[in-house]
């Protein structure tokens, strides 16, 4: 496959990835409007929130109280991150639209992250998808650390195959491969997709890379020569994974709509209300803008 697609659907996960690493306190109405603006940029699918246990991260112990105050669009799916059906009960009962599930491909990254073996974490999800199911509600599989994880390294593409067949296999309608630590190259990248194609159709992956290496951009563009449709991305580039030291954020979704823009590839989104967003939280957060697109049409008071 070497034609780029004519659209592509980005899953916007600022309010979770992006906050989840936040150390600060913030509020319930910074994350609301947040998730307001998003939708009103024109993101479609907007993880906002997650639904873990508060103590292994505090940021997202209000997650209830954002779906509850929220104003909802329509025709906009609000994704709620579960690591078990305690967790998948919580966000269902406050109207979650779908839920996202998370294994890893690397045993030490999922010990770290949800304190349990592969096989375990995908045991705990039956019970998940069975809730999903009876609810209506469809589920997302994130597979993480699957080109590099902080504890093992590198990471083999067939692992990082058999845990996306296998959430598949459960249910998950769509599965996205998470570059956790922001260490692969299209080289690499590449090389994982050829694996995981073999098992999963490729309009069925998406990609999740975070920026750690500046790589991301030229990870996607690569992704989408083979074929990927979904990508997954943080309004100004917030975020990391509190289980992954040193991980950046994901890439910022200000920077893959100008690469699509660039491209006349579909979209749906307004870069310039986007962008508005970028600063909005930035601001809100007393933080640097992690977009690139963003600072410089910010600074171009476009
Ligand atoms: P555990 O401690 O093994 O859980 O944690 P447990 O089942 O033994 O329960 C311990 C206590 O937690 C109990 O309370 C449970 O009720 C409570 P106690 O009896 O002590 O009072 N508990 C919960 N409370 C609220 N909501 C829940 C929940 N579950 C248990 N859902 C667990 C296991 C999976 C819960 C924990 O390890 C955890 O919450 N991990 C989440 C870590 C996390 O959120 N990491 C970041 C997201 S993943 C990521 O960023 C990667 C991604 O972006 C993709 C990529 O970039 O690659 C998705
Ligand atoms: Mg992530």
């Amino acid at each position: 496959m070497d034609r780029l697609p004519t659209r592509v659907r980005i899953v916007e996960v600022g309010p979770r990835d992006g906050l989840q690493n936040e150390q600060q306190p913030i509020s319930t109405e910074v994350k609301v409007q947040l998730i307001e603006r998003l939708a009103r940029a024109g993101l479609r699918t907007i993880e906002a929130g997650s639904f873990v246990n508060p103590k292994w991260v505090p940021q997202m112990a209000g997650s209830d109280e954002v779906f509850r105050a929220m104003k909802r669009q329509d025709e906009v799916s609000y994704a709620a991150l579960t690591p078990n059906l305690k967790g998948a009960e919580r966000a269902l009962e406050v109207g979650a639209s779908e839920l996202a599930i998370f294994a890893a491909a690397s045993e030490a990254f999922s010990q770290k992250n949800i304190n349990c073996s592969i096989d375990e974490s995908l045991q705990r999800f039956t019970p998940v998808m069975d809730v999903a199911r009876k609810a209506g509600v469809p589920v997302r599989g994130y597979v993480s650390c699957v080109v590099g994880c902080p504890y093992e390294g590198e990471v083999d593409p067939s692992l990082v195959a058999r845990v996306s067949r296998q959430l598949l296999e459960l249910g998950c309608y769509e599965i996205s491969l998470g570059d956790t630590i922001g260490v692969g190259t299209p080289a690499s990248v590449n090389v994982m997709l050829d694996a995981v194609a073999k098992e999963v159709p490729i309009d069925q992956l998406a990609v999740h890379l975070h920026d750690t290496y500046g790589q991301a951009i030229a990870n996607i563009y690569a992704s989408l020569l083979r074929g990927i449709r979904v990508i997954d991305s943080s309004v100004a580039g917030l975020g990391g994974c509190p289980y992954a030291k040193g991980a950046s954020g994901n890439v910022a979704t200000e920077d893959v709509v100008y690469l699509l823009n660039g491209l006349g590839i579909e979209h749906g989104i307004d870069l310039t209300k986007l962008v508005e967003t970028g600063q909005f939280i930035t601001q809100a957060l007393g933080r640097s803008n992690g977009s690139r697109v963003g600072n410089a049409m910010a600074g171009s008071s476009v």
